[in-house]
């Protein structure tokens, strides 16, 4: 069967077709990937889970289908999969302010492998917070902008950034709009991250008060996780935190070496390698709490 892509010139992701792709059974899961803290594993979090969510197969046999949403605007995620695009060119953020001329958001999606997808960041993502204030429905922009992808996806994954603004909230607001997904929530086993952490879920609160929705919390993923006094010691609070466990990463070079090889892990590491088993592991919760 012809591959549902447009074809791109050598080095570059081609472009999805939705006109030749298929519709999932189900509109998707979406899934908020965040933390306000920066360089806790987000990003890394977020591509190792798609990476493995997409090799799962699903009682029909048809293999999960991901889209990877990358909602921060340094592109780390779109880089570490080999986006090569101009980042200059407008994106999701032109979708979300409806600019003229703005190309529809099923122009934007790029094929990372045949069943996991990309919709990278543009710099005009730079923008959009200021943009942003005193707009109405600020916060529902996202979950609009998303609305003509559902049908195509098991789960969306967004990539959020290392902040607490409207960009985030957008995120959060359309995690909470589907009856599957919600936040997932990564940290390092420490002080700043507890303290963050924290404000987080205040946040959550208060989104959920003024938008009047309910945020459901996935969990927490422990990222960069170590055995000193200090971790352990942090590692026991957010045990007795009211919010699943996800999983714990430890330190891994691989990790760093398949981002910077444009590699999904499962590519670049053998499948003995202990980082791919605990991504899998984390796909295996998260596919329980969405399939
Ligand atoms: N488990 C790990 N082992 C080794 N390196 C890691 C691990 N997790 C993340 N890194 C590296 O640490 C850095 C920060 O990770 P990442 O970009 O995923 O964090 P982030 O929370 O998305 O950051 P930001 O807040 O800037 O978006 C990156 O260079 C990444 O490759
Ligand atoms: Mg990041």
């Amino acid at each position: 069967m012809a591959q549902p892509v447009v074809t791109a010139p050598a080095g570059e992701l081609p472009r999805v077709d939705f006109a030749q792709l298929e519709p999932v059974e189900d509109e998707a899961a979406v899934i908020a990937v965040t933390m306000q803290k920066g360089g806790v594993g987000k990003t890394e979090t977020t591509k190792g889970l798609g990476d493995k969510l997409s090799r799962r197969v699903k009682p029909n046999g048809k293999k999960v289908r991901v889209l990877y949403v990358d909602f921060d605007p340094n592109g780390t995620l779109s880089d570490g999969v080999g986006v090569s695009e101009d980042l200059a060119a407008t994106g999701l953020a032109s979708v979300l302010l409806e600019k003229d001329g703005a190309a529809p958001v099923t122009e934007l999606v790029y094929a990372v492998t045949e069943d996991l997808h990309i919709l990278p960041a543009r710099l005009d993502l730079f923008k959009l917070k200021s943009e942003l204030v005193g707009m109405r429905g600020r916060e529902r922009r996202l979950w609009l902008a998303l609305q003509p992808l559902l049908h195509y996806y098991d789960a969306i994954l967004i990539d959020c950034e290392p902040d607490l603004g409207s960009g985030t909230d957008n995120a959060i607001y359309a995690a909470a709009k589907r009856k599957r997904g919600g936040v997932l929530v990564v940290v390092m086993l420490d002080g700043p991250s507890m303290r963050c952490f924290e404000t987080l879920l205040d946040q959550i609160e208060s989104l959920e008060m003024t938008l009047d929705v309910r945020v459901p919390l996935m969990g927490w993923f422990a990222n960069q996780a170590t055995d000193t006094k200090v971790a352990k010691k942090y590692r026991a609070e957010f045990e007795a935190m009211p919010l699943p466990k996800l999983g714990e990463m430890p330190v891994r070079s691989k990790i760093k070496e398949a981002w910077d090889a444009d590699m999904l892990l499962t590519d670049y590491a053998s499948p003995v390698y202990d980082a791919n088993y605990v991504y899998d592991e984390l796909a295996k919760k998260v596919w329980e709490m969405i399939a």
